[in-house]
This record gives C-alpha cells, sequence and structure tokens, in this order.
C-alpha cells in the first residue's frame, strides 16, 4: 500500500483569532494563531495534507477567500469566531460553494453564554469541534482529510 493522494485543504479563522495568546487566555488558552497554525501545518504533513491558513476580521474578506480558494482546495477548517453565531451570509457561502468543511471552536460554546449555543454554520457542517483549545483544529483536520479521502473514492 503506497501513501494517499495528497489533499488540498484551507484552514480560516474569522474575527478576533489573530488575537491568540493574549486573548482571555483563560477561555482561549495561549498559545498564538502562528502557534495553532503551525500545529495544523505539521499534521497536515503527517497526514498527506497540504494546509494554507487565512484569517480576517472581515465578513466580506473571509466570502472572497472561501470563493477563490474552492477551485484549489478539497475542502475547508473553520473557526467563524463570532460570525458563528450571526452570519446567515457566511452559511449562504458555504452551502453555494458545496466543498465539505468541518466547524472548530477552541472554547467549548456550548458551556458558555446563551447567544454562543447558536451555530449557522453547524446543521451544514460535515462535522463541529468545539472545547478542546487548540486541539479542536487537530481533530477537526482529521476529520476533513478522512471525510475527503472517503468520498473521493472511485470505487
Ligand atoms: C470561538 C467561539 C466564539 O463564540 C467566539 O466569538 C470566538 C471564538 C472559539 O474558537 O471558541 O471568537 O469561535
Amino acid at each position: 500500500m503506497g501513501r494517499p493522494d495528497p489533499v488540498n485543504v484551507a484552514v480560516v479563522h474569522g474575527p478576533n483569532l489573530h488575537l491568540l495568546g493574549r486573548r482571555e487566555p483563560e477561555v482561549y488558552g495561549t498559545d498564538t494563531l502562528a502557534d495553532v497554525d503551525e500545529r495544523i501545518r505539521s499534521l497536515g504533513a503527517e497526514l498527506g495534507a497540504d494546509v494554507e491558513s487565512y484569517q480576517s476580521n472581515h465578513e466580506g474578506a473571509l466570502i472572497d477567500f472561501l470563493t477563490e480558494s474552492e477551485s484549489r482546495v478539497a475542502g475547508f477548517l473553520i473557526n467563524p469566531g463570532a460570525f458563528t453565531h450571526t452570519s446567515i451570509a457566511l452559511r449562504d457561502c458555504l452551502c453555494g460553494l458545496a466543498l465539505p468543511f468541518v466547524e472548530v471552536h477552541l472554547s467549548n460554546t456550548a458551556a458558555r453564554e446563551p447567544f454562543r449555543r447558536h451555530s449557522y454554520l453547524s446543521d451544514v457542517a460535515v462535522g463541529v469541534v468545539y472545547g478542546f483549545g487548540g486541539d479542536s483544529y487537530l481533530l477537526g483536520l482529521r476529520g476533513l482529510v478522512a471525510h475527503i479521502r472517503h468520498n473521493s473514492r472511485s470505487n
């Protein structure tokens, strides 16, 4: 058995995730976004996944990135930050692109303020991982890559 075909995926970080490391460390931990991206890339190398990362604080920029990267990736790992709870536009974009995506959150959003309990994305995601800090991304990446490989089998 040889190595599986490489898979390209994009990791998309929404608003305020550029502040990781100093933003409410008791909730989000002390790793910076660069630390998290490095761990994701390193797991990607192990899994045979080429991972590019993008962060924006702007809803439209996130939508533009998702749209322009569609042709070069097989799926998205996305932490939409607060847009999770507000953005029909992000949901519509992800539905329109029809690529698989996994939603991730560092914190356990179900155990926080009531307004964080609703996500506009969860019901159209392949899966959701929350509550494991930076490891949420790693667990989500494993799930996404397995899903892509499983669904691209020709028989
Ligand atoms: C978050 C949870 C959201 O409710 C919050 O607005 C964030 C981060 C998380 O990763 O835990 O910005 O997505």
